[in-house]
């Protein structure tokens, strides 16, 4: 099959890139309905356009077209993610292809043209995600295997049911009381007097929660760093969520967990990171600030039914904490590494 790469953007709104730019997220949508049935987490538009506006991270879209049924179509989309502030040798690679067009060396071409760009932004490790329903499979997993990548970390999507009077999300929505510890909680993402001691806590994030052998650093995180994303949020159509717990003594924030609500569909909200500092762990500052937040979820949305997370299948604390919030796992998620000669 013969094919051309074209650079896709979602920032452009004239008619010839926003129609190139939809056929290349359709894409996208259709190889993750194929392997995740209509219960999937592929981004929507305004996400991407929103990943692509970042300035921490740089994101290059890319389609595949080829001439069929003597018309132009995409029939494959990729996209080279490039950490911009830390991990630098780092390149996140995604290739899909239309399920219609496969086993044809199509998406060995993207992987192939995506590596190529990662090598000339001096990348040395290439890190790429597949995911499937529990009990099925991943079409991937035999691609990436077949181009020498590696697995390096497996992780289990666990979804809870918050809907209002269901068993596993319980009825009083009680936040515990731990001693020498106040839990506040924003509707209205990351306040601005938090944000130096979050900039913290979401360093420590990507230090203290497991990677398996993926080779992830330490991230760098500030207040800007912190401002931007909640803008990323904000212009991905999303509602941000979060309860931290202060430490009374010091007066400092030493737990948070947040989650995000797409608007436009309220019914299935993510579990994003959430994190007790090492020194404060043991006194159940993990669950306090969960079920804070799990309550001013449901204050805001009561259509909300499902609250998604992934969680590293070796992170046995956090998968507690979850399991005895009523989590249950629905898919599996593995990262897949492969270092560049
Ligand atoms: C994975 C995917 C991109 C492969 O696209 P493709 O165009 O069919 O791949 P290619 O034709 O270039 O396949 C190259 C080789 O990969 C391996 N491979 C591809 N699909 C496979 C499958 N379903 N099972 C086992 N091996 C497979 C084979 O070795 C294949 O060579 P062969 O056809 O001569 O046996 C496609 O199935 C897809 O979009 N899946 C969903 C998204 C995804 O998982 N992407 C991978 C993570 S980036």
């Amino acid at each position: 099959m013969t094919i051309r790469i074209v650079p896709v953007t979602t920032l452009d709104p004239a008619p010839e890139p926003a129609a190139l730019a939809r056929a290349w997220n359709e894409v996208f949508v259709a190889a993750t309905v194929a392997t995740m049935g209509d219960d999937h987490d592929a981004w929507s538009m305004a996400s991407r356009r929103a990943r692509e506006s970042s300035t921490t991270w740089s994101h290059r879209y890319l389609a595949a077209v080829a001439e069929v049924d003597g018309a132009d179509r995409v029939v494959a989309a990729a996209e080279l993610m490039l950490p911009l502030r830390d991990n630098l040798e780092l390149a996140m690679v995604d290739v899909a292809v239309d399920p219609d067009h496969r086993r044809r060396g199509v998406g060995t071409r993207a992987l192939e043209h995506v590596t190529n760009l990662a090598v000339a932004a001096a990348r040395t490790t290439l890190v790429a995600e597949t995911a499937y329903p529990n009990g099925g499979l991943d079409h991937g997993e035999g691609f990436l295997d077949r181009h020498g990548f590696r697995v390096g970390q497996t992780m289990l999507r666990n979804d809870l049911s918050v809907e209002v009077g269901s068993v596993e999300a319980g009825s009083d929505d009680e936040v515990p009381a731990t001693p020498g510890y106040v839990v506040e909680t924003s509707t209205d993402d990351t306040l601005d007097a938090w944000l130096e001691d979050r900039a913290h806590l979401q360093r420590r994030m990507s230090t203290d929660s497991p990677v398996g052998d993926l080779e992830f650093h330490e991230e760098e995180w500030d207040t800007a760093r912190l401002r931007a994303q909640r803008e990323t949020t904000r212009q991905s159509g999303r509602r941000a969520f979060e309860s931290v717990a202060r430490h009374l003594g010091s007066g400092r924030l030493v737990a948070f967990t947040q989650l995000q609500v797409p608007t436009a569909e309220p019914v299935l909200a993510y579990q994003q990171d959430t994190l007790v500092l090492r020194e404060h762990r043991g006194h159940g500052l993990g669950a306090a600030v969960k079920a804070a937040n799990l309550r001013a979820l449901r204050t805001a949305f009561p259509q909300a039914r499902t609250l998604r997370t992934w969680n590293a299948e070796e992170n046995g604390p956090m998968l507690a904490v979850n399991e005895a919030l009523g989590y249950r796992t629905t898919a599996v998620l593995r990262e897949w590494q492969k270092r560049l000669a």
